[in-house]
């Protein structure tokens, strides 16, 4: 059984108070009946681990290097997040494909080195609109999908999240309908089954893009939606918290 997971994607906001006053939100909700996450800024990593110290919330980064160590000026390796007490990893989010050319090839590296160094990998595919205009979502998530079921080993893929997140929902308000949502996850499971049938069963597959507590317990009924990566609305302790709870 899939447990729902909801993982907060925080992207380049918040200060260290804002982080502090964030998680004590969080944690002044009590238990959580989801597996939850959140994924601050490099810099309030650490912070968010001692403030988290004792709950069950876990902490997680929002991107890593493709190399192990060495002359990488300005690069953060995924032992230095582990060490740091980051348990998962957000990897090749939509906004890192576009903006900063990372490729299908660069995210295998990163979630190599990822579960390497024992943390989770979250690895984010996704169509943008016109591919979806297009009818290609299938096509694309499939491609974005290829290498890694190629090469992960079936005990890696114990180690990875899937995170579907079209292009065209994120941070725009627009939400994939849940039957529009559920259809590609479904798709996404169906591809992992052609691999193996334990992954597919076991691997969560979460909704990325305007999640609320409005629409999150649309979403999270669909039979292959196991919870979101919520960006804009995982700045509120109020509101995430409401998506937690749906
Ligand atoms: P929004 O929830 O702000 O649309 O962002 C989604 C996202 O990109 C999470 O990684």
């Amino acid at each position: 059984m899939r447990r729902i997971l909801v993982a907060g994607n925080w992207k380049m906001n918040a200060s260290s108070a804002d982080t502090k006053a964030l998680l004590n939100g969080l944690l002044d909700a009590g238990n959580l009946s989801c597996d939850v996450a959140v994924f601050p800024p490099f810099p309030y990593l650490t912070q968010a681990v001692s403030e988290l110290n004792g709950s069950a919330i876990r902490v997680g980064a929002q991107n890593c290097s493709d190399q192990r160590s060495g002359a990488f000026t300005g690069e953060v390796s995924t032992e230095m997040l582990a060490d740091c007490g980051a348990e998962l990893v957000i990897i090749g989010h939509s906004e890192r494909r576009a903006l900063y050319g990372e490729t299908d090839e660069v995210v295998l590296s990163k979630t190599r080195l990822a579960i390497d160094a024992g943390l989770v990998a979250v690895v984010c595919v996704g169509e943008t609109l016109e591919e979806r205009k297009a009818g290609r979502e299938e096509t694309v998530v499939a491609a974005q999908l290829t290498l890694l079921l190629s090469e992960l080993t079936d005990a890696d893929w114990k180690n990875v999240v899937v995170a579907y997140e079209p292009v065209w929902a994120i941070g725009t308000g627009e939400t994939a309908s849940p039957e529009q949502a559920q259809a590609i996850h479904a798709y996404i499971r169906t591809l992992l089954a052609e691999r193996s049938a334990n992954i597919a069963e076991e691997t969560r597959i979460l909704y990325g893009g305007s999640v609320k507590s409005a629409n999150a317990a649309d979403l999270f009924s669909q039979t292959d939606i196991d919870g979101g990566l919520v960006g804009g609305a995982s700045l509120d302790a109020a509101e995430f918290i409401g998506i937690c709870r749906a």
